[in-house]
């Protein structure tokens, strides 16, 4: 479904991304996972099209999307939970979600859209009218997850969604997550915590200064002494 080969990646005058690869199937849960500053949100950048791909190439479903725009990309099914969340704190919750539906082709949808996030979401159906500032860090990324679910995506790249997210709430989350996957959904997580992240995935690369370094399934990373090392003392 994506395929990322050799890319690379330069903010302003800096390179960011130097070698990066990886291909997510159909349906699979896939992990990027990565110290501070190591690429993992340039590579989700990269691929919905908010940085140019300055070498290599991004193919998506058989197509060359290294240089199309974010708004082509998310018509065609990619969608992201930004890091940070980045929602508009001083708008209410059901206007923050119908930002996730401006594309052309979502627009009929965005009452459909709106009772699907509500029904995965109950809680953000009481807070529909509530600005989106005054919600718990938890609620807030359940907003950015049903913003980004307003253009119905058959890719979610997911950054660092959990973080200032409650215990309870994660594990709300990350239900959510495993159901609009069964639905069929294919995924791209990036992940600070491995515990976590292993958990939720079935497979996973990791990123270090600008490249992919390492790459297996769950079972394969874990008994993978290299890997080891990497992660000690992360989590
Ligand atoms: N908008 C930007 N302008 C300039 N440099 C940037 C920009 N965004 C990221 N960088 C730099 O690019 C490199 C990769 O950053 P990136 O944000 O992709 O890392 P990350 O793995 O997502 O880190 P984190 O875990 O902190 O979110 C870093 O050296 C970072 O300082
Ligand atoms: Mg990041």
């Amino acid at each position: 479904m994506l395929e990322l080969s050799s890319i690379a990646v330069d903010h302003g005058s800096q390179r960011a991304l130097w070698d990066v690869s990886l291909e997510v199937g159909e349906r699979e849960l896939v992990g990027l996972l990565g110290a501070n500053g190591a690429g993992k949100s340039t590579t989700l950048g990269a691929i919905i099209g908010l940085y140019p791909v300055a070498a290599g190439s991004v193919r998506y479903s058989g197509e060359e999307i290294g240089s199309r725009s974010t708004s082509r990309n998310v018509a065609a099914g990619i969608s992201l939970v930004p890091e940070g969340r980045r929602l508009f704190g001083e708008m209410q919750v059901e206007e923050n979600l119908a930002m996730g539906a401006y594309a052309p082709a979502a627009r009929p949808g965005v009452a459909r859209g709106l009772e699907r996030v509500y029904a995965l979401f109950p809680i953000l159906a009481q807070k529909r009218r509530q600005n989106a500032g005054e919600l718990s860090g938890g609620q807030q990324q359940m907003v950015a997850i049903g913003r980004a679910l307003m253009s119905n995506p058959k890719l979610l790249l997911l950054d660092e969604p959990f973080i200032g997210v409650a215990p309870m709430l994660v594990e709300e989350i990350l239900r959510v997550l495993r159901d609009i996957a069964a639905g069929g959904v294919t995924m791209l997580l990036v992940e600070q915590n491995i515990h976590r992240a292993l958990d939720f995935v079935e497979r996973a690369y990791v990123i270090e200064n600008g490249r992919t370094v390492l790459e297996g399934t769950r079972e394969a990373l874990v008994g993978n002494p290299e890997f080891n090392n990497k992660f000690l003392g992360l989590d």
